[in-house]
């Protein structure tokens, strides 16, 4: 029903209350807007994909309403990771975007051999725009320490470029728009070895069902998008942070990756 009067102190903790259970947790800005107010740009046509050298590209509004038929046509175009980065800047097929402060893209080399994909940004990399910042990035970066490596060794990203509202995970949709931007980065990126961070990352990559528990340390060639690599999932250092019994697991996979990279004469 609609009112007219000022809620009181009660009523406006019962909003903010109702608001962090829909996963609203952080202002976004200084003054509120009225998103149904804002009419969507123009639908544009996806430019085509060319093989010649980068050029300049004029910023063109981009189609709200994701479809992920579009979403491969725009993420086919990219020539380079630069480009990929602001085709996603400038993407709004995917709702998360409208909740997020800003892209969180990548971090670490473009030229590495590894990469590595978590599943989305949190809090903390929302704030910062790169990925794996916060509490769970601080412990893979002692993770990889461990095998003698470092931001500067590996490429990282995640499947979905946006903070999910109240960290939850991406829903197949929101995946499904944000896999063939993934897709794209890592063809452009083109590692020779990548490790999954967790299950929802896994199972992008993978294309599988399983749980995470059954497949971490195995390795498998893959094929991301048009890039043919060896694969291996492993547990989410978030999910360490929890459960620390489980870093055991995580050595394990550590260790293997180790070999990998020692096998391939890389990193
Ligand atoms: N968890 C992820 O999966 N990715 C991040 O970037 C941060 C936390």
């Amino acid at each position: 029903m609609a009112q007219d009067r000022p809620l009181n102190h009660d009523e406006m903790l019962a909003v903010l209350d109702w608001y962090r259970a829909a996963g609203v947790d952080v202002a976004v800005g200084e003054e509120p807007v009225d998103r149904f107010a804002q009419r969507p740009p123009a639908r544009v046509a996806p430019p085509q994909a060319v093989a010649s050298a980068p050029a300049e590209r004029p910023i063109e509004a981009l189609p709200i309403g994701g479809d992920p038929q579009e979403a491969r046509g725009l993420a086919t175009s990219a020539r380079t990771l630069d480009e990929l980065q602001a085709i996603l800047g400038r993407y709004d097929g995917c709702g998360l975007k409208l909740r997020a402060t800003q892209l969180v893209f990548a971090d670490g080399n473009p030229e590495a051999d590894i990469m590595l994909i978590g599943e989305a940004p949190g809090a903390e990399e929302d704030r910062q725009g790169k990925p794996f910042v916060g509490k769970s990035g601080q412990l893979l970066d002692r993770m990889l320490g461990a095998i003698g490596l470092d931001r500067t060794k590996v490429y990282i990203a995640n499947t979905v470029p946006w903070r999910p509202p109240g960290n939850r995970t991406p829903t197949p949709e929101e995946m499904a728009l944000c896999l063939p931007f993934l897709h794209r980065q890592v063809e452009l990126v083109a590692p020779k070895v990548v490790m999954t961070l967790g299950g929802p990352a896994m199972q992008t990559v993978f294309s599988t069902t399983n749980g995470i528990i059954k497949m971490r340390g195995k390795w498998s060639a893959v094929a991301i998008g048009n890039h043919q690599v060896d694969a291996m999932p492993t547990l989410h250092p978030a999910y360490l942070l929890r459960n620390p019994a489980a870093k055991q697991q995580a050595w394990q996979d550590l260790l293997s990756l180790r070999l990998k990279i020692e096998e391939l004469g890389i990193g």
